[in-house]
């Protein structure tokens, strides 16, 4: 599986090669770790989705969920390559500002914007919003009046209560979620919208949902389509609501380790498509638009975390292989168990192995990169390739211990460059005071 979803990876002579670019090389002239991105494969990845999230019935929208992995470089590619994005704090709306991306295209998340936020969403013409709750709506409501010349499109996010198979922290329509307004909830769901529709610059559009992460399988999907638009004909028929965009949020498993088995994304859009169609087709719903927001499935196969073994360490149980980094560039491990991958560079496939633990520099019992992984024999100095971190790994990096956040570079062609500079120690403390 591996090597299909790895192709443009080249062991050999010693070296490693992603997209023609040498990892020792690139270990030379930028400071591990580094996260490392094959732009092609996220160019080859957005086109999968938007080559095949399209129907005949309605225009087929991709929106990047950009939390997954956000900075300039990575906007401006997703704008580029016909996808939409969306934002869920000031900071991810600033970067898309600053990144000149179209803002009428971005959507903007979230369970709990401040009037800020919103303030600056208006400002900076963001053109979908999606209401959280009718408390929120209340909110919103308030400050679209502060700007009566500026308008927006409004999604209600329902949570359809459907427990997606997938590690707990990371389900979002459970019945306990603090996200979305439960579909059973018929009151407050139509008090949401008709305070939407009050307001005067605020249009209803839709409904949104986005079951949970890392979901494998289609049955959650399409039962989370005819749920959906059971609920659209409810507000048809009894009172008389129209939805323009059914948006049914993101969640597509990917490929961390071989127990992992990801439908390619080409038939996550068909199966998905097909199940609208029919849907619509059934209940003669009319949406002119349905959604979906992709954000690991986007960059995780596409990215790489590059390490390097500072200190090799037999301990009572585990040999240890100690990397430069940890749980402040990788979290996910730690927060939800997550099982990644890894290579050492240059070291051949069949190379003798022994089974080691990968450990961070973190002073935390949690901070363990991957326990238990087979690895060819190492020493210090050897650099060691984590496989598909380009998902929720940059974008959740921290501070812990005074670690500098980590570079990014995007390699392509045999070359690469800094899309994020790496953290200097002086950057870290330059909002310090004396
Ligand atoms: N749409 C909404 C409204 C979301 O909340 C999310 C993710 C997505 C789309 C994209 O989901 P994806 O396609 O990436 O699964 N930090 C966690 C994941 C949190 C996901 C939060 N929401 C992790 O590292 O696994």
């Amino acid at each position: 599986m591996k090597n299909d979803v790895f192709d443009s990876v080249v062991v050999g002579d010693g070296d490693t090669r992603i997209a023609g670019v040498s990892l020792k090389e690139l270990a030379k002239e930028c400071p591990t770790p580094l996260y490392i991105y094959d732009e092609d494969r996220l160019v080859k990845t957005m086109h999968a989705y938007t080559d095949h999230f399209t129907s005949p019935k309605f225009e087929g929208r991709v929106v990047y969920a950009t939390k997954a992995f956000n900075c300039k470089a990575m906007l401006r590619l997703c704008q580029k390559n016909g996808l939409y994005m969306d934002s869920v704090s000031l900071g991810e709306i600033y970067t898309a500002h600053k990144a000149g991306i179209d803002m009428s295209g971005l959507y903007f998340h979230g369970n709990n914007k401040t009037v800020i936020e919103m303030r600056r969403a208006f400002e900076y013409g963001v053109g979908t919003l999606i209401v959280d709750s009718l408390e929120e709506s209340e909110k919103l409501a308030r400050i679209a009046s502060e700007y009566p010349d500026c308008s927006m499109r409004i999604l209600i996010r329902v949570n359809p209560i459907i427990e997606a198979a997938t590690h707990k922290h990371i389900q979002t329509a459970t019945p306990d979620s603090k996200f979305g307004i439960a579909i059973d909830r018929k009151d407050n769901v139509l008090e949401t919208i008709r305070t939407i529709q009050s307001a005067p610059n605020l249009h209803f559009a839709g409904l949104h949902a986005h079951i949970g992460s890392q979901i494998f399988g289609s049955d959650p999907f399409t039962k989370e389509v005819d749920d959906l638009t059971d609920y659209m004909v409810m507000l048809r028929d009894e009172h008389g609501i129209h939805c323009e965009e059914l948006d049914l949020g993101g969640g597509f498993g990917v490929w961390y380790n071989d127990a992992d088995t990801p439908a390619p994304v080409e038939d996550v859009c068909r199966t998905i498509v097909s199940a609208c169609e029919k849907a619509f087709a059934a209940k003669n719903l009319t949406p002119s638009v349905v959604t979906i927001e992709p954000g690991r499935s986007i960059v995780a196969e596409a990215g790489y975390l590059l390490y390097e073994i500072t200190l090799i360490k037999k301990a009572l149980k585990d040999t240890f292989y100690f990397v430069d980094g940890g749980m402040s560039d990788l979290i996910r491990p730690a927060l939800y168990e997550a099982v990644y991958s890894a290579d050492l560079v240059g070291k051949p496939a069949d190379a003798p192995k022994q089974l080691v633990t990968i450990g961070g520099k973190c002073c935390e019992s949690g901070d363990i990169v991957i326990r238990d992984i087979e690895l060819p024999v190492a020493k210090e100095g050897d650099l060691l390739l984590v496989y598909s971190a380009g998902a929720y790994g940059y974008s959740m990096a921290n501070n812990y211990n005074k670690n500098p956040l980590p570079g990014v570079v995007f390699v392509k062609d045999g070359t690469w460059r800094y899309v994020v500079r790496p953290e200097s120690l002086d950057d870290m403390i330059a909002r310090e005071c004396d």
